[in-house]
């Protein structure tokens, strides 16, 4: 079977479905979320920048908040200074996460000036990081990389191949280039040649939507994981559903009733957590959660212009309120008539 489990050294991710940092998305309250629905092996922090944590930014700080429930648990840095990135790997260790993740692969122009997928391009600078953050933690390390700058600069394989001579213990794939940001199609072949030229597990990642894609990513690549981004936020069953259908084959839809009540307990946990920035959140989740919701948009529009956290509540409990009711009483007609 499939992604049924990954070992990075003692840190057991099973099954080997992994949600993909990201940022303003993945913090505590909605990594716990996805945890909670099941299916999922490992988490990752929002990236999080060396510098900032250096300077004891207090958002550094608080991307760097877990609960020992998300366990295990990645942390990911970005930055370019090999010593500062070493410093910020031991912090990483010391505030007990179960392994550290390099990004390698933002393309956010702010980002690739001080690291990210800047990297890609320099990679004599890479190995000093490599060895600098792996002389530094004895926790696993991984990293986390887009296959190169531009078509014409694919790095993938040479770049894999050192990280793994340099000790680095896992490598993450997104199968596209920087220059290629969210567009086109993930090169699944890069990953699949990456697969073959290194001995350490190779985490696919780039455009799984559904189980299906999950299947064909591993007929395609044989990769020892997978790793889901913008497929989590819109439906975060998809960990559970992968599991269901690489054991039986088919996989359950979540009801309206189920839709309603994860909107809920998410909104309800933001606001418990007095999560920074919740009203956006929330408005940002909305989004994507009802795409595919019958009359989402209406939601939607209803959610945008709400003023506080409890407007956008009341809004959500009034559309799936009315529309549970609904459902309700015409299958309670439906059996009225069916009893006649
Ligand atoms: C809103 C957003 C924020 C992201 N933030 C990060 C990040 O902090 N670190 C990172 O390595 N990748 C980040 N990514 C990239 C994802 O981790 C992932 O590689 C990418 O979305 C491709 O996977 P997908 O097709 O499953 O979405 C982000 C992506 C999105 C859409």
């Amino acid at each position: 079977m499939p992604f049924n489990e990954l070992r990075i050294r003692h840190v057991v991710i099973r099954p080997a479905h992994i949600l993909a940092p990201m940022a303003g998305i993945t913090d505590t309250v909605f990594r716990r979320f996805i945890k909670r629905l099941g299916g999922c092996g490992l988490i990752m922090t929002e990236f999080v920048s060396s510098e900032g944590m250096l300077r004891h930014n207090p958002r550094s700080e608080r991307y760097l908040y877990y609960t020992e429930e998300e366990r295990p648990i990645t942390a990911q840095v970005f930055g370019a200074d090999p010593d500062h990135l070493a410093e910020a790997a031991r912090l990483i260790e010391d505030l007990g996460f179960d392994l550290i993740d390099l990004n390698l692969g933002c393309p956010a122009k702010k980002v690739v000036k001080c690291g990210g997928s800047g990297l890609l391009r320099d990679l004599p600078l890479l190995k000093v990081i490599f060895e600098k953050i792996r002389a530094a933690v004895t926790i696993p390390f991984t990293i986390k990389i887009r296959i190169g700058w531009s078509d014409q600069e694919i790095v993938a394989v040479p770049l894999a191949r050192m990280a793994e001579d340099c000790g680095v213990e896992a490598i993450a794939v997104h199968g596209r280039t920087r220059l290629q940001g969210y567009s086109g199609r993930a090169r699944w072949d890069v990953i699949a040649e990456v697969k073959q030229s290194v001995r350490i597990p190779v985490i696919g990642n780039g455009d799984v939507m559904t189980p299906r894609d999950a299947a064909a990513l591993w007929e395609q690549t044989r990769c020892d994981a997978v790793m889901i981004g913008r497929a989590a936020p819109s439906n975060p069953w998809i960990f559970r559903q992968m599991e269901q259908y690489f054991r039986g084959g088919t996989y359950g839809e979540p009801t309206e009733a189920d839709r309603y009540r994860l909107i809920r307990d998410y909104y309800t946990l933001l606001v418990a957590e007095e999560t920074p920035g919740a009203l956006g959140k929330m408005k940002q989740f909305a989004s994507w959660f009802t795409h595919g919701v019958r009359n989402g948009a209406e939601l939607r529009r209803s959610v945008q212009s709400a003023v506080d956290c409890q407007q956008v509540i009341d809004r959500v409990d009034e559309f799936f309120g009315a529309r549970l009711a609904w459902s309700a009483s015409s299958c309670g007609r439906a059996n009225a008539h069916a009893g006649r």
